[in-house]
């Protein structure tokens, strides 16, 4: 049967088929190469597409916008303030609206459950761009970066996670790579492992597609041959501030340094991350934490985020490309 992804929703990698994934990570290579040879072909001429961002984002925004650009399609951006989405407008009732005048939607929030109304309401395609639980559209651009830097098969890949390993890029991470049959590690304190819940569904998805996944409060068990370390934040948008210390204490364990990255005894790993990143402390949060708790750095070293093992820029390049293989794949002509 051939992939048809035409109209579809993507809210969660859970949605999709391991089949329907490897065809979007094909379909990213593929425009990919011909953006770069000059050969692309817009499919979306004349589509509208409405941007709604109620979190701050710098990747997945330009992604989308020069995705929907490069294919002839238009965005509206819809930012945190200058609409009446939430105080004076539901999500049901805005859905019903943009749903009038758009093509697609994509969202990005702190709940998964706009997301599903938004779907469910607006009758049009809806794209998770982020919310609290999943952050979908990372994933495929990270599982697409993997494919660019090794010659092994997904199936054959190791992917170590480290630190804050129930956030939605880990959780979104890890749902697709037991799709895709890897062998995935969630490596961070037990106070944020992942709810029970989840850990089953990710193991009743690896029990048909031969995945692995371990879930382990010991670095050294969790990197043990890892082709891939990959790490975000320690606190993500919407967790209050207060917690800082806490995380802190929780994750500095699980920072990803030179040493790190010698305990996979894997000389060809690679370093990922979602960005943005707090490798050192060029950024006002990064500043005020050296200030407060007397680090340089927080979930990764600057040595290691500057190393020739980090492919992030690499990752962040392909968020573009992957959201503009699910524009075409759900709206292209
Ligand atoms: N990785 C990512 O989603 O980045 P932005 O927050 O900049 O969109
Ligand atoms: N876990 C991070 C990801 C940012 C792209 C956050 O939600 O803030």
């Amino acid at each position: 049967m051939p992939v048809n992804l035409k109209g579809r929703s993507i809210l969660t990698l859970d949605e999709l088929t391991p089949v329907e994934i490897r065809f979007l990570l094909r379909l990213a290579a593929e425009l990919k190469a011909a953006k770069h040879a000059g050969t692309e072909r817009q499919r979306l001429r004349g589509k509208n597409i409405a941007l709604i961002f109620e979190k701050d984002s710098t990747r997945t925004r330009t992604g989308f916008e020069v995705a929907a650009y490069d294919q002839g399609a238009h965005v509206t951006y819809l930012g945190p303030t200058g609409t009446q989405i939430g105080h004076k407008e539901s999500m049901k009732d805005t859905a019903r609206v943009l749903g009038r005048t758009y093509d697609a939607i994509e969202f990005r929030g702190s709940s998964q459950q706009s997301a599903r109304q938004l779907a469910e309401y607006s009758g049009i395609p809806v794209y998770n761009g982020l919310t609290d639980e999943a952050h979908p559209t990372q994933a495929l651009a990270d599982f697409m970066t993997m494919r660019e830097f090794t010659h092994k098969h997904l199936s054959d890949m190791a992917v170590a996670f480290m630190g804050d390993v129930r956030n939605n890029v880990a959780s979104s991470l890890a749902l697709g790579a037991m799709k895709l049959g890897m062998d995935m590690r969630l490596c961070g304190p037990r106070e944020l492992w992942p709810e029970k819940i989840f850990s089953n569904k990710l193991l009743d998805i690896a029990a048909t597609t031969n995945a692995r996944l371990r879930v382990c409060d010991d670095a050294a068990e969790g990197l043990l041959g890892a082709d891939f370390v990959y790490t975000d934040v320690w606190l993500s948008m919407g967790e209050p501030k207060e917690i800082w210390g806490e995380r802190i204490r929780l994750l500095e364990p699980y920072r990803v340094t030179k040493d790190t990255l010698l305990k996979t005894e894997n000389p060809h790993a690679k370093f990922m991350h979602c960005l943005p990143a707090f490798h050192n402390t060029e950024t006002r949060t990064g500043a005020q934490i050296a200030q407060e708790f007397g680090i340089e750095c927080m979930e990764v070293t600057d040595e290691v985020f500057e190393s020739e093992a980090s492919i992030v820029f690499d990752q962040a390049e392909n968020r573009m490309h992957t959201i503009k293989a699910i524009l075409v794949a759900t709206l292209g002509a």
